[in-house]
């Protein structure tokens, strides 16, 4: 169903400079392993742990409550509009990128079996947002706005521009465009929201933005577009049990993490996700929030100054070999890959057989499935001539059950890296800081002793 390969970042294939003794590795650390992944399953209950995330897969309440909203809704919107920044928008593009049909928004409305289109909002440059609103016909459009502090200035300043509009066009009507994903109790959003009488979803205590893509943060948008939320879950839950096992050499995402958590103390700091699948092409940008925000630390839980952190970067097969691969095989051996394999793809491509009797004669009759796995064999016994490590995560195919079960393997595997560094893998005081920033500099109440000093630093930056 879903495999990881680690052969090719082994000692005995690159060498013992580059490569860990896997097998070795594997037994040194089992003790802490196990006792790390029983302490995430122990601590995922309380609240103050950050680890509620690890019980979504069983919300069989959260997921029958959307799915009776897009039974509701089932017909009336054209378009879907998610507001939201960060852990609020990338799982969910990520995923409807993934699992959507290519040019999804490019279809016709019987092309798309009467389901909406889907947009993500997630900057605030004017001219985009501009260019989205010149081709929405708001009449025909719900927007979703998702953020959990419910206070977040880009997706606060999108819905008050989205809001004003409607009403502008809708009148009182456009209280039915609008649905909101935020926090329970908190935030600025929650009471607008309670005031304006939006249709609300909850995004659950103690689960960070970057772990919360199988909240109804992305349950909302999936099921709005058709997408299947129970194999959805199915696949979390599947794959919730399976990292359970406390043996490392049957838990996937304690492999991963290990690998990672040694390979940056041989110098790697920095991890490549490369799926081989332009579906698949924003599960990096989603994967890049959730390693930054989660292993990037100042200190650890000792209140020792660590400076951990693994620098995330994203490739696409094929198209970045044609990028970044000369300098994978030939720069600094200080990255660990990580391809991501699809087994089947949903069609097959044949190139025809034509200039037969040219140098391009070779691919005539092949497919274009044969060709892309041929680069990535390839490209993993390149990068294994230059003593490059590298991981293989494999799944069956490209849908609901399986895409799921990958998202939920790596947040695992983030996990248990964080708790290989000994560091609070779910708070992001940077993340907090820039806001606070950003409240000073734009006049917000409450904010105005830090403006003075920040605008002095400014001065001198
Ligand atoms: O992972 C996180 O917690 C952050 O990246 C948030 O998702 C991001 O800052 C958006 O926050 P909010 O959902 O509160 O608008």
């Amino acid at each position: 169903m879903l495999t990881l390969n680690c052969t090719n970042a082994d000692s005995m294939i690159i060498g013992e400079e580059h490569g860990l003794n896997i097998s070795q590795e594997f037994d040194n650390y089992s003790d802490k392993i196990a006792d790390i992944i029983k302490s995430l399953n122990q601590r995922k209950d309380k609240l103050g742990e950050g680890l509620q995330w690890m019980n979504l897969g069983y919300n069989e309440e959260t997921v029958w409550y959307v799915k009776e909203f897009a039974s509701m809704v089932e017909g009336r919107f054209e378009n879907i509009v998610v507001l939201g920044i960060g852990g609020s928008a990338l799982g969910g593009l990520a995923i409807t990128e993934a699992l959507l049909k290519p040019y999804w928004n490019f279809l016709t409305l019987e092309q798309r079996n009467n389901l909406p289109r889907i947009f993500f909002l997630d900057n605030i440059d004017p001219d985009s947002i501009n260019g989205l609103l010149e081709v929405l016909d708001l009449k025909k459009t719900l927007v979703n706005v998702i953020t959990k502090s419910g206070d977040t200035a880009e997706t606060m300043s999108q819905y008050m521009i989205l809001k004003d509009l409607m009403e502008k066009e809708l009148g009182d009507e456009y209280r039915k465009n609008i649905v909101v994903t935020t926090d329970k109790k908190m935030g600025i959003l929650r009471q607008l929201a309670d005031q304006e009488g939006y249709k609300i979803f909850y995004v659950p205590d103690d689960v960070g933005g970057r772990f919360s893509v199988f909240s109804s943060v992305g349950l909302v948008p999936f099921a709005l577009v058709g997408l299947d939320i129970d194999k959805i879950m199915n696949g979390v839950k599947d794959m919730d049990l399976e990292l359970k096992n406390t043996n490392i050499h049957q838990n996937k995402a304690a492999q991963g993490a290990l690998i990672q958590y040694l390979m940056d103390k041989k110098g790697k700091d920095i991890s490549v996700l490369m799926p081989y699948s332009s579906r698949l092409k924003h599960i990096p940008d989603w994967y890049i929030q959730m390693i930054s925000e989660s292993l990037g630390k100042a200190y650890n839980r000792n209140g020792e100054e660590v400076h951990t952190g693994i620098t995330p970067i994203k490739a696409i097969g094929a198209t970045d070999q044609h990028s970044q691969m000369q300098l994978y095989n030939e720069g600094p051996n200080n990255k660990l890959i990580t391809f991501i394999r699809v087994k089947e793809f949903d069609t097959t491509l044949e190139i025809p057989k034509i200039f037969e009797y040219t140098g391009i004669g070779y691919l005539g009759g092949k497919t274009v499935n044969d060709l892309i796995n041929a680069e990535a064999d390839s490209i993993k016994v390149s990068l294994s001539d230059y003593k490059r490590p590298t991981i293989t995560i494999t799944i069956d195919r490209i849908d609901e059950y399986h895409i799921a079960q990958l998202l939920y393997l790596l947040e695992v595997q983030t996990a248990i890296t964080g708790e290989l560094y000994n560091i609070d893998t779910f708070n992001q005081p940077s993340v907090e800081q820039a806001k606070n920033y950003m409240y000073a500099l734009m006049g917000r109440a409450g904010y105005e002793g830090s403006a003075e000093s920040i605008q002095n630093k400014l001065a001198q930056v």
